[in-house]
């Protein structure tokens, strides 16, 4: 079993995004099927991240993006591409930051409580395998150091996809 390291958060956020990872790193296991990795994966980022109340995944299939494993309230199971945060960031292939979901057209709101979001394409072999969605109830939540966080992750698990 991996060693895991105690969720209390630390006053200081790049120790917690570093405890994130290293847990990552831990858990992260590529002889598991994938909806096992991505609900620990899911489960850590909730643990070492303040102020979120939604942390998880919609995974490409097609022309849609379909619910994965997630933290937080029931959510939307399908989502076009192209269409709200994630399906723009899944379209563009590149992480998207929002500061305030009211001012983003099209944002699909899951969960009333949401005010800022983060989703980060997830990409192996070149193709579009889904997306790594975050929602905060606290406007412009997600900045350098969290997006640096959440890519860092992403990339360790397309690492052992
Ligand atoms: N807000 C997202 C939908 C998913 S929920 O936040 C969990 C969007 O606009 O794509």
């Amino acid at each position: 079993m991996p060693m895991f390291i105690s969720p209390k958060l630390s006053l200081d956020k790049n120790e917690n995004y570093a405890l994130m990872l290293e847990n990552l790193s831990g858990y992260l296991d590529r002889r598991l099927p994938p909806v096992s990795n991505l609900a620990n994966m899911s489960a850590i980022i909730a643990c070492f991240f303040a102020d979120i109340n939604w942390a998880g995944f919609y995974l490409h299939k097609g022309r849609k993006l379909i619910l994965g494993p997630f933290q937080g309230l029931p959510a939307c199971t399908e989502i076009r591409l192209g269409k709200g945060v994630c399906g723009t960031a899944a379209l563009r292939r590149e992480t998207v930051v929002v500061d305030d979901v009211g001012s983003f057209p099209g944002h699909i709101a899951c969960d009333g409580n949401s005010r800022s979001e983060i989703v980060v394409p997830i990409m192996k072999d070149g193709a579009l395998y889904g997306v790594l969605d975050v929602d905060s109830p606290l406007l412009s939540r997600f900045g350098t150091a969290e997006k640096t966080a959440f890519e860092k992750a992403v990339a360790l698990l397309v690492d052992i996809l």
